[in-house]
Parts: structure tokens; C-alpha cells; sequence
């Protein structure tokens, strides 16, 4: 067990309890991929249905590579340049990887997070870890400890507190299909597509499919277009205007968000914004973003959080001023 680290994994998981384990992205609900008892638990805890994946965190590119049947020269170069970090890459499953965790499909997501406590944790466990974010299903993801307790009991859940999460929103997601040596975009992150581009041997493309599309849900069959919700109705105002600007004219009862202004900074603060502002006694939330955030590369994974987290999308320049 690792100095820096208050808990001992194997006695908590032998306790038949969960790993709320910090990382650079959310926290996660944790449990060792070869405990399918613990694998199941964090289906019933979060609510989730059995048909979404879960990723498999690891401590080292060696035990990624126990961990899938093949291992191309390309997820070598990406792991060497993203591990530890926010990249989740998605490759063929070796066989002791259960159905359970990869929901029935042939392949397997993995990543090595960014976090002293989440690596002391994995370097002191039985196995790499399952972790998806450690929320309800459909609900905001955590990025403080406190949230983890406000939502899961002790007796069910050991939380380690890693202090806020830095990046704030979850992995980029990237599945490599070896045989068409394409790289599939299958969720934005902090990891931009220029950061994924710039890595690309020749011979090797980046598609990025629309998440609609009947390949896109074949290939990750877990995306729910709605996720990521606060409790209360959020509305996302796409507009010049200011939030109160926008929202001055519809009515009491509303409570508005605002985010930073540079992309990295909303990301921090994303999911800390909406949970504070849905705990307020308000029926409805706003929050106001300007046209350019939706075609900035830096920007794409917060868009993408805001569009599942919203109830109501109204962009003006298509739609007109806002009206409740
Ligand atoms: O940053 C993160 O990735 C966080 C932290 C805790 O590491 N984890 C996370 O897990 O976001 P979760 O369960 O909330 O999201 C996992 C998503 C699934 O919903 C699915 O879209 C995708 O990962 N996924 C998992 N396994 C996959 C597979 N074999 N093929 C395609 N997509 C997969
Ligand atoms: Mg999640």
C-alpha cells in the first residue's frame, strides 16, 4: 500500500465495497475487473443499464496490453504521449475481459488516469479497475468527493478524496479499428482532434462520426442523448446577448449559470456550476453560451456536455430572441 494513500484497496474490495476513486476527469465508482460481483454492484449503485460499457483503468501500458488481444503501433505511440491523461482508448478485448463489463461487445475501452491517488490506488489493487463516473445514471458526473457522499452510502462505497478534479469533464474517447486503421472519434474531451491528428502515422484517418448515427450507436451503444442532468429543467440560450439579457425578460423562478470564459476553465467548472445552481430553491435554470464556443475545437467537449444536459436548446441565431 502506498504511503500517500489512507485506504488498502484489497481490504476494501475483500469488504464487498467500492473505490469512489479520484482522477484528472470525475471521480469514478471502482471495483477489480475480475470481481464480478463488484462489477455488478456498480450497475445496481448507479442505476445504469447493463447495455453501457464500462472503462477499464490501469496503472501501466503493460497491464493495458493484459488487457486486449491485440495491441497496435498506434496505441503504443498514443499511450506514450496521452498516459497518464484524459485519453480513453477503445481496442479488441483479450478473452478475460467479462461481458459484463465490455456490454456483450468484442472490444475493450481503457485508460491510465492522471491522478497520484487513482495511480497509488491502482498500483496497490488486485487488477486494473472498472470506473465509470461515480453519478446516478443520467445525472451530473462528480468532480469533488462531496458529491460522491451526497449520492452513494458508506457501507456501499469508500470515497477518497483526490480535492477537485482538474480537467473536469470525462476522457476523449477514441476506438481503433485496426483493420481500416481508423480512428474513431466517439467522445470529446479535454484531448482535442488536432491533438489526436497531429499523432496520426500515414496510412491512419480520424472519423468523427455524428453521435445519431446508426454507427455511432452500433460501436457505443451506451450514449444516451440525454445525460449529464441537473434535477431542475436546464435551458441553453445560444446567443450574443448576456445572460441576463437574455433571461431578464422570462419570468421569476429561474436561476442562471455562467461559465468561464476560456474552454478549459468551463470544464472545471461545468458540472460544479450546474450542481450549485440546481440546488437553489428555482424551478428552472439558463445558461446563456456564445455562437463562436460552438465551433471551437477547445470548446467541443463542454458543447457536447451542455447539449445532453439541456432540456431546452435554443440557439438565436436560427430561433430568434429567447421567450420562455
Ligand atoms: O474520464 C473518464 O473517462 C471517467 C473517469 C472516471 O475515468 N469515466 C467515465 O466512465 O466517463 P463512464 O462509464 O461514465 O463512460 C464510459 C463510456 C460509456 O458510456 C461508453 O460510451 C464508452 O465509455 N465505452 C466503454 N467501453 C466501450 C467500448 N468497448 N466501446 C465503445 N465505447 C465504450
Ligand atoms: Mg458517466
Amino acid at each position: 500500500m502506498s504511503d500517500a494513500l489512507a485506504v488498502d484497496p484489497r481490504a476494501v474490495f475483500a469488504a464487498g465495497r467500492l473505490i469512489a476513486l479520484p482522477t484528472e476527469t470525475v471521480y469514478g465508482l471502482a471495483a477489480p475487473i475480475d470481481r464480478p460481483d463488484l462489477v455488478a454492484r456498480i450497475f445496481e449503485l448507479k442505476g445504469r443499464p447493463a447495455s453501457n460499457p464500462l472503462i477499464v483503468h490501469v496503472g501501466s501500458i503493460e497491464q493495458a496490453r493484459s488487457c486486449v488481444s491485440q495491441w497496435p503501433e498506434l496505441a503504443q505511440r498514443l499511450a506514450e504521449r496521452f498516459w497518464p491523461g484524459p485519453l480513453t482508448l477503445v481496442l479488441p478485448k483479450a478473452a478475460h475481459i467479462s461481458d459484463a463489463i465490455t456490454a456483450g461487445q468484442p472490444t475493450v475501452a481503457l485508460r491510465m488516469p492522471d491522478h497520484p491517488l487513482a495511480l497509488a490506488i491502482l498500483n496497490a489493487s488486485p487488477a486494473p479497475l472498472v470506473a465509470p463516473s461515480a453519478n446516478l445514471f443520467t445525472r451530473l458526473s462528480p468532480t469533488r468527493a462531496e458529491d460522491v457522499r451526497a449520492v452513494f452510502e458508506p457501507a456501499d462505497v469508500e470515497v477518497v478524496d483526490g480535492g477537485p478534479c482538474r480537467v473536469g469533464i470525462e476522457s476523449t474517447i477514441l476506438g481503433l479499428d485496426i483493420d481500416t486503421r481508423t480512428l474513431r472519434w466517439l467522445r470529446p474531451g479535454q484531448i482535442s482532434q488536432s491533438d489526436i491528428t497531429a499523432e496520426l502515422p500515414p496510412g491512419w484517418k480520424l472519423k468523427v462520426i455524428s453521435e445519431r448515427s446508426k454507427e455511432a450507436i452500433d460501436v457505443t451503444p451506451g450514449r444516451m442523448q440525454e445525460h449529464y442532468r441537473p434535477a431542475k429543467p436546464l435551458t441553453v440560450v445560444i446567443s450574443e446577448r448576456s445572460a441576463e439579457t437574455v433571461f431578464s425578460d422570462v419570468g421569476a423562478g429561474w436561476r442562471l449559470v455562467s461559465l468561464p470564459q476560456e474552454a478549459s476553465a468551463a470544464a472545471r467548472q461545468l458540472y460544479r456550476a450546474l450542481r450549485e445552481a440546481d440546488q437553489d430553491h428555482v424551478a428552472r435554470l439558463g445558461l446563456c453560451l456564445p455562437p463562436c464556443c460552438l465551433d471551437q475545437p477547445p470548446w467541443e467537449g463542454v458543447v457536447n456536455r451542455l447539449r445532453k444536459a439541456a432540456s431546452q436548446w435554443h440557439d438565436e441565431r436560427a430561433l430568434g430572441p429567447y421567450r420562455a
